[in-house]
């Protein structure tokens, strides 16, 4: 099943916005609604989340149901690295089909396109776009959703993110086991304990089959654990959510 359930931060008529706190207060609850929905209705089904705020959404529906870990996980990779690759395609003015890109972390502005693994055709991308540009274009693949928000006026972005979890339930129902940037419950892997993090996985019928542990250049690890930090903080926050 493919969570979407949430509401977005939108303007209300006296002009005024509801603070991040008041929106994710507001998304939890309709999370713990919705996990009693999947715990009376579909506790078997393999969970895709995507409502927003990603990180603590599907942090929450897993406090709640407590599944294997293989059966819950978040999308958000599938997407940042669509885009990603799409700059990049765009500036090698090649096929966005040649380009091989992974971004990994949290689905906030400290995600980490991961330049050591991009490839155009098998070839390192720096063959073909400079360092300067290749910066450009990681700067903008952290902030291309609000780029989306910003050109739609309201709501966020809704196709992308609908054919990134498509691909996601694809590899699983097709049991192709895929390795995708999966939003995964992590167990030590990357350092990382109890949290979930955008990491390289392979899908497949189980749903999260293995966690794949990728070479980070020093620069990359140091990226990641800022991420880590900012999803550890998230995850905080919906725990102080759940006490109040
Ligand atoms: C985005 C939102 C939907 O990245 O998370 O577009």
């Amino acid at each position: 099943m493919i969570n979407t359930a949430g509401v977005p931060r939108t303007t209300r008529p006296d002009g005024t916005m509801p603070t991040r706190e008041e929106l994710l207060g507001t998304n939890l609850k309709i999370t713990d609604f919705v996990s009693e929905g999947i715990a009376k209705f579909a506790p078997n089904a393999i969970i895709i989340s995507i409502a927003n705020p990603l990180d603590a959404i599907v942090y929450r529906l897993q406090m709640n149901l407590n599944r294997d870990r293989s059966t819950i996980m978040g999308m958000a990779g599938v997407l940042d690295s669509a885009r990603y690759k799409l700059f990049i395609a765009q500036e090698a003015n090649v096929s966005v089909e040649n380009i091989e890109a992974m971004v990994l972390g949290g689905h906030g502005d400290d995600m980490l396109p991961i330049r050591s693994a991009c490839r155009i055709a098998g070839m390192p991308v720096e063959q073909f776009v400079s360092p300067e540009k290749l910066d450009a274009i990681e700067a903008r693949t952290r902030k291309a959703g609000g780029e989306v928000v910003k050109l739609l006026g309201s709501g966020s972005a809704f196709v992308s993110p609908a054919w990134s979890a498509l691909q996601m339930a694809e590899a699983i129902v097709y049991d192709k086991r895929k390795i995708m940037p999966v939003s995964a419950l992590l167990n030590g892997e990357y350092g990382v304990n109890g949290l979930f993090i955008g990491v390289p996985a392979i899908l497949g019928k189980n749903g999260v089959e293995q966690i794949i542990e990728m070479d980070l250049t020093d620069k990359e690890k140091e990226m990641f654990k800022n991420s880590v930090a900012s999803v550890q903080k998230t995850a905080n926050e919906v725990v102080a959510l759940t006490n109040k």
